[in-house]
């Protein structure tokens, strides 16, 4: 697979299994960070970032993270607003007058990915635009849900990586089984804590991945 600086990573798994901190570590290597924290799980969590309620605050945030080198900004956001933060971001067809691009790239989190782009639901275009044309502007996405198969195809069509914890819900297991084999889609439900399936859909590399994030062993290899 062709390295990319920028890419999307969609995380999936079961309350508990290990998403939030299988991003982590992947958006320590982030210099700018902006984390849209529907849960409410990260004020306090990492010492110096901004922490923001609504846009507005937002906008102030940034405004000033902008002249550091590193930042992390936590956003208490409603769907809404993050529309609007899409679209600063990196805005519908001019992906370089963006946030992103200006400050040199960034990796935007987000944990509920649902929240923000639903199966069903009307897509908002500023957030359409950012997940299929955010690696223009350079935004890394790093998303997560507990409900896969929730998310618009929208989204998940974009991933360039795909991390499944343990999943038990056949729903769950089928959505798994369209992005790699029903083989690979049975051995999810018997995965241990913490371990995850890697699957790349650009080379269909899929790998298992150990509690301690190092590969065990190659599933599949194919690519094309
Ligand atoms: N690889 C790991 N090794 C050891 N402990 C881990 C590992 N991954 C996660 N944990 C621990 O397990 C707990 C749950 O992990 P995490 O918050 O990443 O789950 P999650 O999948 O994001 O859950 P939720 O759906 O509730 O957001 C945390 O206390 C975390 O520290
Ligand atoms: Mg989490």
């Amino acid at each position: 697979m062709k390295s990319r600086v920028n890419y999307v990573e969609f995380a999936c798994g079961r309350k508990g299994s290990g998403k939030s901190e299988l991003l982590a570590r992947r958006a320590a290597r982030f210099a700018r960070r902006i984390i849209l924290d529907f849960a409410d799980e990260f004020a306090g969590a990492y010492r110096g970032a901004y922490e923001s309620v609504g846009f507005g605050e937002t906008l102030d945030a940034l405004e000033d993270a902008v002249t550091r080198p590193n930042w992390i900004v936590v956003c208490s956001l409603l769907p809404e607003e993050v529309v609007k933060l899409a679209a600063l971001l990196s805005p519908p067809g001019r992906p370089r007058a963006g946030l992103s691009y200006a400050v040199g790239g960034l990796a935007l989190e987000c944990g509920e990915v649902d929240i923000i782009a639903q199966t069903g639901a009307a897509l908002r275009p500023e957030v359409a635009n950012l997940v299929h044309r955010g690696r223009h502007s350079r935004t890394s996405m790093l998303l997560a849900t507990r409900r896969p198969r929730d998310v618009s195809r929208l989204v998940t069509s974009q991933m360039d990586v795909l991390s499944i914890f343990r999943q038990q819900e056949p729903a769950d297991i089928d959505y798994v089984a369209s992005f790699a084999s029903s083989d690979i889609a049975g051995q999810v439900a018997e995965l241990g804590d913490y371990e995850h399936v890697q699957v790349m859909p650009h080379s269909g590399r899929v790998a298992l991945i150990g509690a301690d994030g190092t590969e065990r062993m190659l599933l599949s290899a194919q690519t094309g």
